[in-house]
């Protein structure tokens, strides 16, 4: 199938890219490198040992995104293109929505012009919001704190409203836990710009001597070791559950799936496997909660086994195995 890959070349794209082209798919990357590299693209071709498509445009010129399906003969789209800051997102929230849910309507009326039935979106476990029972099940009810959420459910929305006036379409709703890892052969990871918000990205860096210790967001939360829970997944296996989420779309429908390993770990198991897996120490302090911080959730991931054949086989171990990799093979990422 020809794919369109929108922020294909950022970190979960890229890996999913990998995934596509070993499945046999053509790839047509499409991503204005707002938080990426086109180097990422030329590493998912190292990789693979196959050559893909890249449009450098952004998902909000609607004209560029129907030029690309068109040229490519697209038959479905991967839609990545995002922001992603939560913080950010509370203090732009203009700029979030217009490109995360203005870029999005952009991209499903250029779909429509060209007659492209099928995407798969990246939709995120913060939908769920303050848990009212674990683990987080599809039905369970959605609410956000932020922009960046609500941005989230604005497009879930969106999506299952368009399903309805199209009843020909073919929408997968993946709701990611926590993606962490990075490629095996450590020639693609996560790439943060700046100070890294998330915890594995910041915990590599403490290890590779760029910060001097790991402030954990609270110590005191009801949970076994008292720090946050929550349920990471490796990217890889995250990739691979977006092209079995594209082979389950054959029939035209609407759906929404958690992507997760089923599993929470605290920050206190992911800092000791880090620690036993790269042999290095990590120095930490306990620092107050970060405002918005849910204390635990993890996913219930029996709709993701039954219906995608799919589940995350890689463990905590390996996730540390492979972030640590990619760090010290790419002290500066992508940059040379
Ligand atoms: P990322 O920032 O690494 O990748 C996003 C890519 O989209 C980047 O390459 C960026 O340059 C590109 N992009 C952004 N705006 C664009 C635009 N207007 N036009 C074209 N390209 C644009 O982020 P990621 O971690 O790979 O996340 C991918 C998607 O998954 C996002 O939608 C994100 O919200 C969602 N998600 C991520 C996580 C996570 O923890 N990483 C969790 C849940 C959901
Ligand atoms: N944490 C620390 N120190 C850090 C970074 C994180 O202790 O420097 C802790 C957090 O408090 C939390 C856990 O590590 O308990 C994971 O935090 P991350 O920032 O890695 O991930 P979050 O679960 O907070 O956020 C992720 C995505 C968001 C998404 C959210 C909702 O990064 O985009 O999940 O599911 F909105």
């Amino acid at each position: 199938m020809n794919i369109l890959v929108t922020g294909g070349a950022g970190y979960i794209g890229s890996h999913t890219c990998v995934e596509l082209l070993n499945a046999g798919h053509r790839v047509v990357v499409f991503d204005n490198f707002c938080n990426s590299f086109p180097e990422a693209v030329r590493r998912v071709e190292t990789i693979t040992g196959k050559s893909l498509a890249l449009v450098e445009g952004d998902i909000r010129d609607r004209a560029a995104i129907e030029q690309a399906l068109r040229q490519y003969q697209c038959e479905a789209v991967i839609h990545f293109a995002g922001l992603k800051a939560v913080g950010e997102s509370v203090a732009k929230p203009l700029e979030y929505y217009d490109n995360n849910v203005v870029g999005t309507i952009r991209l499903l009326e250029a779909m429509q012009a060209t007659g492209v039935k099928t995407i798969v979106f990246s939709s995120s476990a913060t939908v769920y919001g303050m848990p009212q029972f674990l683990p987080y099940r599809e039905d369970h009810p959605l609410s956000a704190t932020n922009p960046y959420g609500r941005g989230k459910i604005m497009v879930e929305e969106i999506l299952r409203d368009f399903h309805v006036a199209q009843p020909d379409s073919r929408i997968a709703l993946l709701r990611y836990f926590n993606p962490v890892g990075a490629h095996e052969s450590g020639l693609i990871g996560e790439d943060p710009q700046g100070v890294p918000n998330n915890l594995m990205p910041f915990v590599t860096q403490v290890a590779i001597g760029k910060r001097d210790r790991l402030n954990i967001w609270g110590g005191d939360y009801e949970t076994p070791d008292g720090t946050g829970v929550r349920d990471y997944i490796h990217v890889t296996d995250l990739a691979i559950g977006h092209v079995k989420a594209l082979e389950y779309l054959q029939k035209p429908q609407c759906f929404a799936v958690n992507l997760g390993s089923g599993q929470g770990h605290s920050v206190f198991d992911v800092v000791k496997a880090f620690e036993q897996t790269s042999g290095k120490n990590i120095p930490y302090k306990i620092e107050p909660r970060r405002p918005g911080d849910l204390p635990a959730y993890y996913a219930d991931v029996t709709l993701a086994k039954s219906v995608l054949d799919w589940e995350a086989t890689r463990s905590l171990k390996t996730m540390c195995a492979d972030s640590w990799r990619w760090q010290m093979n790419n002290p500066n990422g992508f940059r040379a």
